[in-house]
């Protein structure tokens, strides 16, 4: 599914429904910064009118969702807990050498987004398959669905400005390098943990 290749081990379900307020909290951040991203594509790729105007509306569909996250999290009797560092982000972050061409840089920015957007798609639809719990499994398969477009989305964009079978093979590479990261994950209530 969506190109991955380690799929997370469905135990790691188990974890998640033993802290739900705490996937919940990661979740919520995980949407904030779906948002940021896309604002600060915005940002740094300005001249790009077509990625800006995806990316207006992606940073509100974002938004959106951690309202949808945030709202149950109320629901719940909670209040949004502190952020919590993502030790998936911080070691796909490695991947990518520093510097290189503004398009290169482009590049690595959106094949980062997609990636992460391909495995929160992954683990929301693990979610919505196994959780015990049937609202809270409807939930994440809405939210699964949005993001397998976003997912394609980036990587559209990716081959739209860069050479494409330059594109394809950093692709190739860095799913192989995420799956590697994979091995150790997937042993807590986060939703990249
Ligand atoms: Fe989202
Ligand atoms: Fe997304």
């Amino acid at each position: 599914m969506l190109g991955l290749k380690l799929p997370t081990d469905p135990r790691w379900v188990n974890i998640v429904e033993k802290n739900i307020d705490e996937i919940l909290t990661d979740h919520a951040y995980c949407e904030q910064k779906a948002a940021s991203t896309a604002i600060s594509l915005i940002v740094s790729f300005p001249e790009y009118s077509e990625l800006v105007e995806e990316m207006i509306a992606l940073s509100r569909e974002e938004m959106g969702h951690f309202k949808m996250v945030h709202d149950r999290i109320l629901a719940r009797g909670e209040k949004l807990g502190r952020d919590r560092k993502d030790e998936y982000v911080v070691q796909l972050l490695k991947f990518f050498p520093k510097g290189g061409s503004r398009t290169t840089q482009l590049i690595h920015r959106l094949l980062y987004a997609g990636l992460i957007e391909a495995r929160s798609c992954e683990r929301f639809r693990l979610l919505s398959e196994q959780l015990e719990d049937k609202e809270l499994a409807d939930f994440y398969h809405k939210l699964m669905v949005s993001e397998a477009s976003h997912y394609t989305m980036f990587l559209k964009f990716a081959r739209k400005y860069g050479a494409i079978e330059e594109v394809n093979s950093k692709w190739q590479d860095l799913l192989i390098y995420e799956a590697e990261i994979m091995k150790n994950l997937g042993t807590s209530e986060t939703i990249h943990g």
